[in-house]
């Protein structure tokens, strides 16, 4: 209705700042409570609002877009990565789909970075040790890890954050390899110094440390399989900052648990929070529970971009983080 104000349900909690100014703007429901959404709660909210805000964590796919209300005309994600939507379907049913891009780009990099140096320099094994009491001292041999400077890291996707890793590794004195869709500008592969391999297999061979910050799409799942990770050097260590899904993570934890590589750094995992129960209790696996973007001023940024996107949306425009079936 013209001048009538949209209906916006929210699937979490949010920071207080973003949800107080979507109150002032829209009809927001919250979820105070901030209990993730059932399948059942979420085709509700999808029949009773105009926008829904949800998070990853809020499975959209063609079985629940098909029970939307007709009054549904935005999906306004609270976060970057949309592999969680089946954009293509809601293209089909006239449904606007929104992320938050950008804003989360430098957090997820410094993390990136603070787990390659945390598996390569033993610190989960050194905190352990003065967590227990156990330490005794100072000694010539204990806990030597690997040297970040004059290893090759291998990016795999090359993008906002893998070229922002590459940004950040290169002052270590690491070298730089990427595989990417596309090769990058060439004045940002001069910038990184950065050497392009066409094949990922080939990369994956020569490389130290393997870098992950391609999303997941159709055809990333599990680009990384049982015959690809067998490429890598049994020294290599690896770091996945981007989504599990790219991984096939049995294969993977089969060969951290073998000494088949050196080591992982990982903030997410192919079936969401129900990780591999091998993976825990490894000294050189690092797991974090999918905390890449979490700063106090991402977290406000992705509102800014919520309401931005929805806002556009309102007042008859395209939101200007659209993502449509072609980005996948
Ligand atoms: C995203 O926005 O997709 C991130 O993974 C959440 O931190």
């Amino acid at each position: 209705m013209p001048g009538s104000k949209l209906s916006v349900v929210v699937t979490r909690r949010l920071p207080e700042a973003v949800e107080t100014r979507l109150t002032e703007l829209f009809n927001v429901e919250l979820n105070e409570l901030d209990k993730p959404f059932s399948p059942d709660q979420l085709v509700a909210a999808m029949q009773r609002a105009d926008v829904l805000v949800p998070t990853l964590n809020d499975t959209i796919d063609a079985r629940i877009l098909a029970q939307a209300g007709d009054r549904l005309r935005l999906i306004a994600n609270y976060g970057s990565g949309f592999d969680h939507i089946d954009v293509q379907t809601a293209r089909q049913r006239g449904i606007l789909v929104s992320n938050t891009p950008g804003v989360l780009t430098d957090d997820t990099a410094d993390m990136t970075m603070a787990l390659m140096l945390t598996v390569m320099r033993r610190f989960k094994e050194g905190s352990n040790l003065m967590q227990s009491g156990d330490w005794t001292g100072w000694s010539p041999s204990a806990l030597l890890g690997s040297r970040l400077g004059g290893k090759r890291l291998g990016i795999l996707g090359m993008g906002r954050i893998g070229t922002a890793v590459a940004r950040r590794a290169k002052p270590f004195g690491v070298q730089i390899h990427y595989h990417n869709r596309k090769r990058v500008h060439s004045d940002t592969e001069a910038e990184l110094e950065a050497t392009y391999w066409e094949s990922l297999d080939q990369m994956l061979a020569r490389v130290d440390i393997l870098s992950i910050n391609c999303p997941h799409t159709p055809s990333t799942f599990h680009l990384l399989n049982a015959r690809r990770l067998k490429l890598l050097k049994p020294t290599a260590f690896v770091v996945n900052t981007s989504r599990g899904e790219v991984i096939d993570e049995n294969a993977f934890t089969r060969m951290l648990r073998a000494g088949e590589l050196a080591g992982a750094g990982l903030d997410v995992f192919e079936k969401g929070h129900q990780i591999n129960p091998r993976l825990r209790g490894l000294d050189n696996v690092m797991l974090l529970p999918h905390m890449g973007s979490a700063t106090t001023e991402g977290r406000l940024e992705m509102g800014e971009k919520v309401i931005i996107n929805i806002k556009t949306f309102a007042d008859g425009h395209r939101p200007p983080d659209q993502v449509v079936p072609a980005m996948l």
